[in-house]
């Protein structure tokens, strides 16, 4: 069973990241199995964590502007909509004016289902299994001519990505879409310190076990022995990158085998794997971004209560 894992792509970037020289890391996608995804959603419930609820409120508040923006005969394709549920403030304003067709693109088959299920009352809902850019070279496909798309991607994804490869995402995204397709970009803004430390840093400790899920993952799928309570969860704010680094730190010098990935791993006392970047945007800095990637910022909408930014970037 192992053998095979060997050659996994999990397996193969585990044994990248924890072999590295200097500063160890793992990537964040592997945060989200099903445990780490019902985390993630415990962490959108925290008072602490006000990111998912000013996302939703920005584009509650705004979906009538959204509209006035676009021209007639939208498609609405959204890169990782889970359960689409934020979504549905713009597919009900878009309801209002024309007949709804949106494309939820996701990895997940059960956030899906429930996306069209719960969504399915409100159009024509085309659920695609698939990443980000598959997945939107599929809705391009299918576009017939005359149709504009819009493409959401909330949440601040795009935040978890390193500057450069965001920039690239952003244009990888610009090289699928049409002239005059738009982007509704969700971004968290920079904020005090001790507002981004509470929120990535909680007192009842459900972002440390987000965190620490990726090790337990690793002993599930990997035959890894990580003893969990041997490391512990630590944020670092890097102000000059706009960041919040999440860690995890080891507690001891300790040895730590993982079989499926053919890995022995030394760990001296403090040392900490590097496991997700957040980074936070001022809006000017959105709107560069999109200009790099090919787009124009058409306007941009901001929470009062916890800044966070939707940008409408249109494709040039
Ligand atoms: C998914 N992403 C936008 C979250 C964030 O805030 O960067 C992931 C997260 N990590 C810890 N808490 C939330």
């Amino acid at each position: 069973m192992y053998a095979e894992a060997l050659d996994n792509e999990f397996a193969r970037e585990v044994r990248a990241g924890l072999m590295r020289s200097g500063q160890k890391t793992l990537p964040c996608c592997y945060l989200y199995d099903d445990l780490g995804s019902a985390l993630f959603e415990a962490i959108t419930w925290l008072p602490e964590y006000g990111l998912t609820r000013a996302d939703a409120r920005v584009i509650q508040a705004h979906a009538e502007d959204l509209m006035e923006c676009l021209p007639p005969d939208i498609l609405v394709a959204e890169l990782g909509s889970g359960t689409g549920t934020k979504t549905r403030a713009v597919l009900d304003q878009l309801g209002r004016r024309q007949s709804v067709i949106y494309y939820p693109i996701d990895l997940s088959v059960a956030a899906l289902e429930k996306c069209a299920q719960d969504l399915g009352s409100r159009g024509e809902v085309f659920p695609i299994e698939a990443s980000y850019l598959d997945g939107l070279r599929e809705v391009a496909a299918r576009r017939a001519p005359g149709q504009t798309l819009l493409v959401l991607f909330l949440g601040s994804t795009i935040g978890n990505f390193e500057p450069e490869a965001a920039t690239d995402f952003l244009h990888a995204v610009r090289l699928l879409l049409q002239p005059g397709d738009a982007l509704l970009l969700g971004t968290d803004l920079v904020k005090p310190v001790e507002q981004l430390q509470a929120a990535y840093d909680d007192p009842t400790g459900v972002t440390a076990a987000f965190n620490l899920n990726l090790l337990a993952r690793i002993n599930r799928e990997l035959d890894g022995d990580f003893d969990l309570r041997q490391f512990e969860h630590v944020i670092r704010y890097d102000a000059p990158a706009q960041r919040i680094e999440m860690h995890l730190r080891s507690r001891v010098r300790q040895t730590v085998a993982v079989r499926g990935a053919g890995l022995t791993v030394e760990f001296e006392a403090n040392e900490t794997v590097f496991t997700e970047a957040c980074h936070k945007f001022r809006p000017e800095q959105i709107c560069v971004m999109g200009r790099t990637a090919g787009f124009r910022l058409e306007a941009q909408w901001i929470d009062p209560e916890w800044p966070f930014a939707e940008s409408l970037l249109v494709a040039v």
